[in-house]
């Protein structure tokens, strides 16, 4: 089998467990991101909850993608990364006052506001500060993404967005209030999607949508259409891209895009899940009465996702050098059942002391570790690191 290519001597030096980072795969994506979505009217804003690493930040800025962010601290990450405010885009379902207030301060290009009450919030904020909000209305168009039930969006019964039947509503609102400027319509679906299909459907209302919104008065300039684009985590060495070609294809021939508008993508995983491996090693190698158990120093708490999503992450021996495999659980040392990276595994024969790569790991990874058992939280290293030691 094909395995990453790792640099396992200089790896091998390091504390465990910590998170890797490929820049040069990194670029790469960019590159082809930047090949498929060559429109002016076409902007990414790269969705910094996926992952946050200032290395890896500064790459994607440097690639010229905006950012879409939920939290305060996110806004920050992301000025300080260099975003300029003009390609930032807050989004979230509770916005705070304080984080409403900085967003204000900096003038970022747009809210994504997800409720009336909200709106009006954003507009007493703004009248205060003598400042004009400009927003984008999530919308909850009600297609069904087909993927994990812990990330979907865009259904009736998620928290998520303003009711279709509550949009015509919600415009007027925007068009009363006297601060607020009402930009256009924002939507997301869900995360991990591969199958297109979803994407097509959502453009067929977003179609159905903007002509009411139109009809009924105001001027949709920006369709912001969220992320969601998967990868693939069964074979991160034969397919480390995702399929950018066939996802910005679904938009450029569904959505009926005039030239005064703009059309806004948040992606996440698609950009950064592939280039970031979790590093860990084998502690022990356990025989229990029904299975073998390659115990790791690495936990639910450095990458809750199988643990959370029950999702699969391709696990690689990268200190093998024979072919030999076995079957394993690989599980890690925190207290809980559900501490288990993979069940019935096969990978090279393990011994103490190896290093075993988990992949596809930088979107939702490092992001997410917890100090649960008050255990330290991973670090991080990068493809540059390495090659300048
Ligand atoms: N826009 C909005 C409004 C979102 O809620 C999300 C993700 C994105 C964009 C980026 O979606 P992406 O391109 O990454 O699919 N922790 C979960 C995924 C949660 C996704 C939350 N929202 C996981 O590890 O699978």
């Amino acid at each position: 089998m094909m395995t990453g290519n790792f640099p396992v001597g200089k790896l091998q030096q390091l504390d465990t467990p910590f998170y890797y980072y490929d820049l040069d795969l990194l670029r790469h994506t960019l590159g082809v991101i930047a090949d498929n979505a060559p429109e002016r009217n076409f902007n990414v804003h790269y969705a910094l909850k996926a992952c946050a690493v200032p290395e890896v930040l500064h790459e994607i800025v440097s690639a010229g993608l905006g950012a879409d962010c939920v939290s305060g601290g996110e806004i920050r990450a992301a000025l300080e990364a260099g975003v300029p405010a003009s390609r930032i885009v807050f989004a979230g379902v509770a916005k705070a006052d304080w984080e409403i207030a900085l967003a204000l301060d900096a003038d970022i290009l747009c809210f994504n506001v997800e409720s009336i009450e909200e709106l009006e919030v954003i507009n007493q904020l703004a009248e205060k500060k003598q400042k004009t909000a400009r927003v984008c209305l999530r919308i909850n168009p009600e297609i069904d993404a087909h993927t994990h039930r812990n990330i979907t969006t865009g259904m009736p019964d998620n928290k998520f967005g303003i009711p279709m039947a509550d949009m015509q509503r919600a415009v007027d609102t925007c068009l009363e209030l006297p601060d607020i400027e009402f930009l256009g319509l924002h939507f997301h679906i869900g995360s991990q999607i591969t199958d297109m299909q979803p994407f097509r459907n959502l453009c067929m209302r977003i179609n159905d949508l903007v002509e009411q919104t139109e009809k009924n008065g105001a001027v949709v300039r920006h369709i912001n259409v969220g992320g969601g684009l998967g990868i693939n985590y069964e074979h991160p060495n034969h397919i480390p891209v995702a399929d950018f070609d066939a996802y910005f294809n679904v938009f450029r021939t569904l959505l009926n895009l005039r030239p005064d508008q703009t059309l806004h993508f948040e992606l996440g995983r698609s950009v950064v899940a592939p280039c970031g491996s979790l590093i860990t090693r084998v502690l022990y190698v356990k025989q229990g009465k029904e299975k073998r158990f390659a115990i790791v120093d690495a936990g639910m708490t450095d990458l809750i996702r199988p643990a959370l999503y029950n999702a699969f992450h391709r696990i690689e021996n990268i200190s093998a050098n024979g072919l030999a495999e076995q079957t394993y659980d690989v599980v890690g040392p925190i207290c809980e059942s559900s501490d288990v990276f993979v069940r019935n595994f096969s990978m090279a024969v393990a011994h103490r002391g190896d290093l075993l790569a988990i992949r596809s790991a930088g979107a939702y990874g490092e992001i997410m570790a917890s100090q649960y058992n008050l255990r330290r939280l991973p670090g991080h290293i990068t493809s540059d690191d390495i090659n300048r030691v």
